[in-house]
């Protein structure tokens, strides 16, 4: 029987007409195969207010953090603001539990204006997703605005920006080929930290 691997995708601008959110629409269509299932969290659609104060008796917010639970791999998108990810993005990520990403392989994305800033996603947001226990964060990629083209709704990117898309892609793809055997990978998990098969080198060296 083959296994379904839950990819939950995040957008995280506030925009009504979010180029991060299309994009995000263009990555699950491009990735689309039948062991893949794919859930699209636009952070706009959560309340402000409850999202930002946490408030997990409102069904948005709590259902928003389940679906990080319940996910094998997480896409994260973020437009670029001031040369770093978005406050929406920040605002959810603050709520989830400290290692809610243990366990778990993560795709960082952003678009952006300027490629001045596409080193933002390794700056400032890789560390925030390291401190949460990610199993794996596979290389970023970045969409410079410039490459887009919205024909009648119709999203498309430009070729040479969707050659290095399409190897950021497989990468992903294969990474969520190996999913974790252990979904607390990442996780601290202070009784095991002494084990012998944890640090087998160090009890090598008495
Ligand atoms: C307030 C604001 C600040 C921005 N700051 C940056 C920036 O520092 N660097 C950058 O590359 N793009 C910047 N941009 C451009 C956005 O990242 C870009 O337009 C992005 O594609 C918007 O995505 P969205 O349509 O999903 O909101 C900024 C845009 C806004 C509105």
């Amino acid at each position: 029987m083959t296994r379904i691997t839950k990819v939950l995708a995040i957008s995280a601008s506030p925009s009504p007409h979010s180029k991060t959110a299309k994009f995000v629409e263009h990555v699950i269509h491009r990735m689309g195969t039948s062991d893949l299932a794919f859930t699209h969290l636009r952070l706009r659609d959560i309340p402000g207010d409850s999202l930002l104060t946490g408030q997990m008796d409102q069904a948005d917010v709590a259902n928003a953090v389940k679906s990080v639970e319940d996910a094998d791999a997480i896409i994260i998108a973020t437009p670029i603001f001031k040369a770093a990810y978005s406050g929406l993005l920040k605002a959810f990520l603050d709520i989830l539990p400290q290692f809610a990403l243990a366990g778990k392989s993560v795709l960082p994305l952003a678009t952006g204006g300027t490629i001045a800033h596409v080193l933002a996603l390794d700056y400032a947001l890789r560390p925030v997703l390291q401190s949460m226990g990610a199993r794996h964060i596979i290389q970023g990629y970045f969409l410079p605005e410039a490459d887009i083209t919205q024909d009648n709704g119709q999203f498309h990117i430009k070729e040479s920006a969707n050659a290095q898309l399409m190897e950021t892609l497989y990468h992903f793809q294969c990474v969520l080929g190996t999913p974790a055997a252990d979904k607390m990978l990442g996780h601290p998990r202070p009784e095991r930290v002494s084990a012998a098969w944890c640090l087998p080198s160090l009890d090598a060296r008495h």
